[in-house]
């Protein structure tokens, strides 16, 4: 086994804040053969391209108190791959006990685990663990009372709630240096807010494992149509946290999604997890007009604009392809990605998260539907109107043309798509004052344009993500003399 990890260490503070890279330790190789999950062989670049979203429950909705000891996985395929798994490992049954799957996704099968060597580690990642401290009840007949000295079975015996950790074990078709991305990335993000930590991780050949804090969370289809709007903006202010951390370190998610924001309705509280397609800004970036300024943009298209023939294909096409990450989920894309941009930036994650308060506040999952890129840039451009997703696409120097009859020259306002789609009508059923902000910074994360897209760091000044904190603050502040207030404000 090898700790991908300075050796030895799960505590994430003792990594060095400078290390360029991870240490690999390496213990005696297992006699085990290392575990090929069979529904992993795809091609790595097909699945990196498209990342869909989970076709099986992928959730774990587990509301039991984490002492609860859990029902074991009975799915027999799944019971081999566990006993693989621990056998992979040396001292895994030490260190582990894994008790069910909870999550299969395209990159990694999750396990949740019960961590059974937590005692012998500094567990500063955890954020519950002064408050999962035992105390003991006063004793009755204590020794201090009796003058006596303690007998050893009289001793309360210390026991603290079981730890449960999520065990990522990452297919081995992934390719060792998306591998080592992943926790790489996750390794800058320690200590983020809202972010999901890196415990540890282990290799053994070719089987790498992550080990995470196991974070309770319900399946987003169970509770996105019970939310209120203040709901809406305690779920998304817990997520635009997130995302303005990974932001402030240049880190692109890539995959924002609800399966990838795990949630607590009970506790409101949400962790980011899922750097697999994570990455560095600027990281195989090559320039994109739409970086450069709008004068100079506008000489570079003007030849472009000129040269289409409007509604015709060239014979034959010599322009170069267009390369450029197009990793994510679909429906989840930015228009940007969608249109190849080759420099993109932290917006595309934004454009993701506004997907999601549309999906909420339309009360439709998955809202957009689309099979493939072009079916994708339809949906949009339905919503935009042709002429807004045509200047969009010019800003990453591409000519969009359509004769599709249901996208309109102007399009439809959010306001009208969320009446429609909740079954209400502008006479009778209008949009509360809450709703009609929340739609308000909806446009501002679902702007066609990046560049004027919100900033996660501004997203969360925004009066929408502050809805409660101001009147609690107020709150606090309002003592009861009121005129003394109002005089000193005069
Ligand atoms: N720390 C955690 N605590 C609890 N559950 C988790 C944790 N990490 C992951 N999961 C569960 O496992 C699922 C898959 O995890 P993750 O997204 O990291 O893997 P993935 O293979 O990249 O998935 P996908 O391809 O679907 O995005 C999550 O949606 C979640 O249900
Ligand atoms: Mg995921």
């Amino acid at each position: 086994m090898a700790t991908v990890m300075p050796s030895r260490s799960r505590h994430v503070d003792s990594f060095q804040a400078d290390s360029q890279s991870f240490r690999i330790h390496e213990d005696a190789p297992s006699t085990e053969d290392t575990e090929m999950n069979e529904s992993a062989l795809q091609d790595e670049d097909e699945a990196e391209q498209e990342n869909e979203p989970l076709e099986e429950d992928g959730q774990n909705s587990d509301y039991s108190d984490s002492s609860e000891d859990e029902p074991p996985d009975d799915d027999s395929h799944f019971q081999q791959d566990m006993v693989k798994l621990q056998n992979a490992f040396v001292g895994f049954r030490q260190k582990y006990r894994l008790i069910k799957r909870i999550g299969e996704g395209t990159f990694s099968t999750v396990y949740k685990a019960e961590d059974l060597a937590y005692d012998k580690y500094d567990n500063s990642w955890d954020p519950d663990k002064e408050l999962d401290k035992w105390t003991p009840p006063p004793l009755k007949n204590s020794a201090s009372q009796s003058g006596t000295a303690p007998s050893h079975e009289s001793q309360p015996q210390r026991r603290r709630k079981p730890k449960y950790v999520a065990i990522k074990k990452i297919y081995v078709t992934s390719s060792p240096s998306r591998i080592l991305n992943e926790l790489e990335l996750l390794h800058d993000l320690r200590g983020c807010d809202s972010v999901c930590p890196l415990i540890t991780a282990f290799r053994s050949t070719d089987q790498v494992v992550a080990i995470l804090p196991y974070f309770r969370h319900a399946d987003f289809r169970d509770y996105f149509r019970k939310m209120t709007v203040p709901d809406m903006a305690i779920y998304l202010r817990s997520l635009f946290t997130a995302l303005a951390s990974v932001h402030s370190h240049n880190i692109l998610h890539r995959d924002i999604k609800p399966t990838n924001f795990l949630y607590d309705p009970e506790t409101r509280r949400g962790v980011l997890v899922d750097f697999g397609l994570a990455e560095r800004e600027g990281y195989d970036c090559r320039p994109c007009v739409c970086h450069d300024d709008p004068v100079a943009r506008k000489a570079k298209l003007r030849p472009l604009i000129s040269s289409e023939k409007k509604g015709a294909y060239l014979r034959e096409d010599t322009r170069p392809a267009r390369r450029a990450n197009r990793a994510g989920t679909r429906g989840f894309r930015a228009p940007e990605v969608l249109f190849k941009c080759t420099e993109q930036t932290t917006k595309i994650d934004i454009w993701s998260a506004g997907v999601i308060l549309l999906t909420i506040l339309s009360r439709r999952f998955p809202f957009f539907n689309s099979a493939d890129d072009v079916e994708a840039m339809i949906e949009i451009a339905t919503i935009f109107g042709r002429q807004r997703m045509q200047a969009a696409a010019l800003l990453h120097g591409c000519m969009l043309e359509t004769t599709i009859p249901t996208i309109g020259r102007s399009g439809f306002s959010f306001e009208g798509i969320i009446l429609w789609s909740t079954g209400r009508s502008e006479t009778n059923d209008k949009l509360s004052d809450d709703e009609k902000l929340a739609i308000q910074f909806l446009s501002r994360c679902m702007e066609l344009d990046p560049s004027r897209r919100i900033s996660a760091e501004d997203a969360l000044k925004h009066p929408f993500l502050r809805m409660g904190l101001d009147e609690s603050v107020d709150a606090a502040s309002n003592t009861g003399d009121d005129d003394e207030m109002d005089m000193l404000k005069a």
